[in-house]
């Protein structure tokens, strides 16, 4: 695991735009794991300028949602889908993007074909992630099997809570979710988790110095051959001798 800390947010987001930078500009035919959630929105509004200035193309970029709610339709602006489309998609030139359906029949054929669609893409190149409070990445909670691929989870209270900001009232938080498991994830040839905030900084000390534990799912990161974290001072905080 390489971390990388860097003073403050838009360190952290200047950083991680140079990064996936690099890696569209080196490789041809990426495929992304794409996250929603606070932590990336610059790191989004950098890609856009950077495309805007032509200096990068997506043409050849494929990108995956890490994970959708339940129950809630893309046109919803709390969607995940109306997230990425606004922040990120819509002002570049992308070439294919995939979103779960949330809204879907039957939700385990949805989780097995959005499988279906990573191999056929040839596999996740980068999977780029947030963490929350509660050491998850995508939406697997505490406890969620390292085995798992994409697949729809409860939320729990902690999450509900902490997404609640983005919601008129608690109550309309959705409770469940589809997200991508920690296999796929831990199936990407590389993954970059970006953290900022003393919020973030209980659960970064645990998922890098901690031990591997379904009850940290960060914490399996740490047996990822390809991964690096960019934390800020703040979210570094509890990392005394790293
Ligand atoms: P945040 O969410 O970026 O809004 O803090 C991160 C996460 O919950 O994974």
């Amino acid at each position: 695991m390489n971390i990388i800390r860097v003073s403050d947010y838009t360190s952290m987001s200047t950083k991680a735009r140079d990064m996936v930078i690099d890696r569209i500009s080196n490789f041809s035919d990426m495929v992304l794991a794409i996250p929603t959630g606070n932590t990336p929105e610059m790191l989004y509004s950098l890609l856009v300028d950077t495309y805007k200035e032509e200096k990068v193309s997506f043409k050849d970029v494929v990108t995956f949602n890490l994970d959708e709610y339940v129950g809630i339709s893309p046109d919803n602006p709390q969607s995940y889908s109306y997230y990425m489309k606004e922040h990120l998609l819509k002002h570049i030139d992308i070439r294919r993007n995939y979103i779960p359906d949330g809204l879907a029949d039957d939700l385990e054929r949805e989780c097995a074909e959005y499988e279906d669609k990573i191999r056929e893409e040839g596999g996740i190149d980068l999977a780029i992630m947030g963490i929350g409070r509660n050491g998850h990445i995508g939406f697997n909670e505490p406890g969620t099997n390292f085995e798992s691929l994409t697949h729809v989870v409860e939320l729990s209270e902690d999450t509900i809570k902490a997404n609640a900001r983005f919601f008129p009232k608690e109550e309309e938080v959705p409770r469940r979710a589809i997200t991508m498991g920690i296999k796929t994830i831990m199936n990407a040839r590389e993954v970059l988790l970006l953290a900022s905030g003393k919020e973030k900084a209980e659960a970064i000390k645990k998922a890098v110095i901690g031990e591997v534990t379904e009850e940290l799912p960060a914490s399996a990161l740490q047996r990822h051959k390809h991964c690096t974290f960019i934390i800020d001072s703040d979210a570094a905080s509890l990392l005394k001798n790293w």
